[in-house]
């Protein structure tokens, strides 16, 4: 087989073979086919898109370019959790204790973020002590002890998808379906759950905008999961605007322990406790309703929070210390109104700016900084009124942007639900 075949192949948008996909990830991860040779095939990807067989293939290349995590010692049907990705999706750090607490095993591997704001290891690393770095023995051994263990993704999962992330990252070749439906999917069959639950966001914070692409892409990932022989299903959820009332590392770590108590944001709430009930359904095998009446009570009793507590200790962190800004600029409307909007990649952009998220891998962020919304969408707001404060490190904003991110106005407006449906 020849690259410049195959390119000219998917150039004229014929489909490729099994073996020939085959053929291109080996080739690339071994550096038999140059970068140059390989963007020019995923701009082609782009144009002319991968069927689903050829995106099954995709991804199955991907994932045998690594090890797939055994985790058949540990006993239980484990589900693992998925977002694509938003302003301030905190949910993997309420969700895990709360599924965790009612006896299904979470073995959760999570990256770091690149973007606007942290991934789940960096938010989970603004507690101090807080060790993500376990091996893959301590890490089995911590989810037969506790039920639950959240550490940094190895780089034997899946390193072809490393690899090619890093080239679309730098060739305007990211939006794809086929390729992040592939990307995500190698990671997700890498880490060696049995079932497996998406969450799919749409919506001006998030990478996929509009809900019929979301639709698309969460299509495309349950078909490969179940022909992978992984029952896998695919929330589609809004994120217009920013999940929850925090944005921020250490900020988040903080909601999370608010909603693990029964308070807090209400759509973060609800979003958290669907995907945990979805996960018990699934690895108890049992209905929605008795789920969700598992999940209701474990959070009522503390049950969950007490998970939390046992599962940060366990990992070496003190709650005591969580990195939050002391620095706080109160940030007031001029405006009496309806909050009608609160733009989730304004909010991004100006949480990145002030040092909360990376540009480039090798970048430090600042735990402590973020922004906390004080007024929320529906809510009525008069002239004066504190409606965000900005947790501020050593890097300055301009405090307008804020003002600018909230649509006010005088007739309430009805607010996008936070679920959209599920793909099964
Ligand atoms: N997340 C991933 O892991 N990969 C993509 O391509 C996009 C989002």
């Amino acid at each position: 087989m020849y690259i410049v075949d195959l390119i000219e192949k998917k150039k004229n948008n014929k489909s490729l073979t099994k073996d020939e996909i085959k053929y291109i990830i080996n080739s690339y991860v071994k550096d038999e086919i140059k970068d140059y040779q390989m963007s020019s095939l995923l701009m082609a990807i782009c144009i002319n898109g991968l069927s689903s067989e050829e995106t099954f293939y995709l991804t199955e290349a991907m994932l045998e370019s690594g090890n797939i995590i055994d985790l058949s010692s540990i006993k239980g049907i484990k589900v693992d959790k998925h977002s694509t990705g938003g302003v301030g999706d905190k949910t993997t750090l309420i969700i895990a204790p709360i599924v965790a607490s009612l006896g299904v095993p979470i073995a959760k591997m999570s990256g770091r973020g690149l973007g606007y704001t942290g991934g789940t290891i960096d938010k989970l690393e603004s507690i101090p002590g807080f060790n993500v770095n376990i091996n893959i023995n301590d890490f089995i051994d911590q989810v037969k002890k506790i039920n639950v263990c959240i550490g940094t993704t190895t780089k034997e999962v899946a390193p072809a998808d490393k690899k090619i992330y890093a080239l679309r990252d730098v060739t305007g070749t990211v939006s794809s379906m086929a390729l992040i439906a592939a990307s995500i999917m190698s990671k997700k069959l890498a880490t060696g759950a049995d079932k497996i639950l998406l969450d799919v966001k749409y919506g001006k914070g998030a990478l996929i905008k509009n809900v019929k692409e979301a639709i698309e892409l969460a299509k495309l990932m349950v078909y490969i999961g179940n022909n992978h022989g992984k029952e896998t299903k695919a929330l589609i959820t809004n994120m217009d605007i920013p999940l929850g009332n925090m944005i921020g590392n250490g900020l988040e770590v903080k909601e999370a322990i608010e909603i693990l108590n029964g308070k807090g944001n209400k759509d973060l709430r609800d979003l958290c406790i669907v995907i945990s009930t979805y996960m018990v359904s699934m690895s108890k095998n049992i209905d929605y309703i008795t789920a969700q009446g598992e999940v209701l009570k474990s959070i009522r009793t503390k049950s969950a929070y007490n998970k939390f507590l046992e599962l940060i200790k366990y990992q070496g962190g003190n709650l005591d210390l969580i990195s939050i800004s002391p620095n706080v600029f109160e940030v007031k409307t001029s405006k009496s109104g309806y909050i009608n909007d609160i733009d989730a990649l304004k909010i991004a952009e100006i949480c990145q700016r002030l040092g909360s998220g990376r540009m480039y891998k090798e970048d430090d962020i600042d735990y402590g900084v973020g922004i906390e919304i004080i007024k929320n969408i529906g809510e009525y707001v008069n002239i004066g009124d504190v409606i965000a404060k900005v947790y501020i490190g050593n890097k300055t904003i301009n405090y307008n942007e804020v003002i600018d991110a909230f649509i006010i106005e005088q007739e309430k407006k009805s607010k996008k639900p936070i679920i959209y449906g599920i793909v099964k």
